[in-house]
């Protein structure tokens, strides 16, 4: 993996981040906002609003593998944080107030605590996937353009940071799952699903809201995992092992 790579993306994507404008004329009605408010409140909690950091148990087995992934893991994190800081500006545009806790907040914490770094990144990835989904749904039906800009900056970072565990997903090699990796490919479809399921349980509401529909939420899912599975394929393909399907080398990492 090209460590140096990846911290040059993260200090280069610092770059040109216009801050939306928060001040602008603002025409939600009421029918959408009193879904969005709670919705972004729980966004602006989970998405960098707790622990900015690995907290498995084992995660400085990941962290501290190299000074290189430290700095790529603290860069990752930064991000994190500014999308709780710019959720926090869209909560106060629409009159929200922040929420201190949620039971589907408590949960993924305690997920990510019990099982190992392994585990908890492709938690991390699962959420990163299925909220690009949701970012991309409000960006793209939201009619305010704060709003909007903020999911772009969002859906910018995001794209990135998928990438990267794409990367280092590549990097981690032969899967020591059977069926050739088959089975790490099914088990990361199942919990990507049941991912996009608790998203639809929390914010269903929000995004049909806003005008989405449940059929254009579950085809983004499915477009948005094909997408990383195929560009995976391809990230291994075009290593130095030889050719074969993702789920055939990456299971090593799941
Ligand atoms: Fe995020
Ligand atoms: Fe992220």
């Amino acid at each position: 993996m090209n460590h140096a790579k990846w911290i040059t993306h993260f200090q280069r994507n610092r770059e040109r981040r216009a801050e939306p404008d928060w001040a602008a004329p603002f025409n939600l009605p009421e029918s959408v906002l009193k879904h969005l408010r709670p919705s972004l409140a729980e966004y602006q909690l989970g998405d960098g609003g707790g622990p900015a950091c690995l907290i498995a148990g084992d995660a400085e087995q990941f962290r501290g593998s190299s000074e290189a992934m430290r700095q790529i893991v603290d860069l990752w994190f930064a991000e994190e944080r500014e999308h709780s800081r710019l959720l926090g500006r869209a909560l106060d545009r629409i009159g929200a107030r922040r929420v201190q806790g949620h039971w589907s907040f408590s949960a993924f914490l305690a997920c990510r605590r019990v099982m190992g770094v392994r585990a908890e990144l492709q938690v991390l990835l699962l959420v990163e996937i299925v909220s690009t989904v949701y970012y991309r749904l409000i960006q793209r039906h939201c009619t305010d353009q704060p709003l909007r800009d903020m999911c772009g900056l969002i859906l910018r970072d995001e794209a990135g940071h998928i990438a990267f565990h794409r990367d280092r997903l590549a990097a981690a090699g032969v899967s020591g799952w059977g069926l050739g990796g088959a089975l790490w490919e099914l088990q990361f479809r199942g919990f990507c699903f049941a991912a996009a399921a608790m998203l639809w349980l929390n914010h269903g509401r929000c995004l049909t809201a806003l005008g989405a529909r449940p059929t254009e939420f579950v085809r983004e899912i499915h477009r948005e995992l094909s997408r990383f599975l195929w560009r995976l394929g391809r990230t291994v393909q075009a290593g130095t092992r030889p050719a074969g399907s993702a789920s055939q080398l990456v299971g090593q990492s799941a």
